[in-house]
């Protein structure tokens, strides 16, 4: 009972009850250094709870399946129903499948050198992430962007290389006097004071969208994804990211967060309430040292028939 009273020890067995991993993995998913994941192994190793393998240079922890007894084999069965559906385990879950996607493509890579060689060489070359900048050029180039809650531009900005005219809005002076220093070389970016929940762009006056990083701040996002139907055209795409459940109760303090992330059904409903239809959400992959919660991205479309350049509506 001991052992298991600590949420991060009982974390590490929910995590190794579903696959073998290293420290390192470890150290990854429960976003902890190397040593707090060393001694929580340690001590549920002394207790018979983890068992470990040593696989060429590595050593692999995982759930001991045997040696426990019963009644410890109940114990664990009544603290994982308490403990599963904690956000922070529920995070560490997402976090899990990265590790395993990441490790399936090493091995696809050893398995079949040369597909393992050219990702190899195409990120040596030329970077891990170009093909996302790439991919802005499938935006229509005489689309209107809106970025709301823009904050220092980033989106903006890469928004900028491939749309006719971007409208960033943000409450805050000086997260736009940021913004005004970033963007300064693009002549189609247009930043305009202004709060989400009323925001200062026409009906209708969007083709796309994005928010990012900024509904958790509001206490009501219900206005504000109404406001961003109100500017989009009909048919327009609205893109939001933000985080999924957590239970960083801090970020309240630090970072003003009123929301500790979104369940998927919530925001399903947030976005059809305030007027989209094609609601589509996924769970974005995290980078390997990101220290935050888990992403998600929202892709909606402002319902209404769209109508082509002609005036004809589009069926
Ligand atoms: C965490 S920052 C994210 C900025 C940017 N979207 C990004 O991805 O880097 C949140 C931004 O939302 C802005 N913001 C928060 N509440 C707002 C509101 N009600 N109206 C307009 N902007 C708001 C803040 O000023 C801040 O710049």
């Amino acid at each position: 009972m001991g052992v298991l009273g600590d949420l991060t020890r009982t974390r590490i067995l929910l995590l190794l009850e579903r696959q073998e991993l290293t420290v390192a993995e470890l150290c990854q998913i429960l976003q902890a250094p190397q040593s707090t994941v060393s001694r929580h192994l340690k001590a549920l190793g002394d207790a018979d709870w983890v068992a470990s393998r040593a696989e060429a240079t590595s050593r692999l922890y995982s759930l001991a399946r045997e040696g426990i007894d019963p009644d410890a084999r109940r114990l664990w069965q009544l603290v994982r129903t308490q403990v599963a559906d904690v956000a922070t385990a529920v995070q560490d879950g997402h976090r899990l499948d990265d590790v395993l996607t990441r490790r399936r493509s090493r091995s696809q890579e050893f398995f079949s050198s040369t597909a393992g060689q050219w990702d190899r060489v195409r990120a040596e070359l030329f970077g891990q992430s170009f093909h996302w900048q790439a991919l802005l050029g499938l935006l229509d180039t005489e689309w209107v962007v809106g970025d709301l809650g823009c904050g220092t531009g980033q989106t903006a900005e890469a928004l900028a290389s491939s749309a006719a005219q971007v409208i960033a809005v943000d409450d805050s002076p000086a997260m736009l006097q940021a913004a005004r220093r970033r963007l300064r070389g693009c002549a189609n970016v247009d930043l305009r004071r202004g709060r989400l929940e009323a925001l200062p762009i026409d009906d209708a006056a969007l083709d796309a969208a994005t928010c990012v990083l900024v509904l958790h701040h509001l206490p009501e996002p219900g206005p504000a994804l109404a406001e961003a139907a109100r500017v989009l055209k009909p048919g327009g795409r609205l893109l939001v990211v933000d985080m999924l459940p957590h239970d960083r109760e801090t970020y309240r303090q630090q970072m003003g967060h009123v929301w500790l992330g979104f369940p998927e059904e919530e925001m399903h409903c947030l976005l059809t309430s305030a007027g989209f239809d094609n609601v589509r959400i996924r769970a974005l992959p995290s980078d390997a040292d990101a220290q935050g919660p888990a992403l998600f991205a929202a892709a909606a479309r402002r319902r209404g028939r769209a109508r082509s350049q002609n005036g004809k509506r589009n069926h």
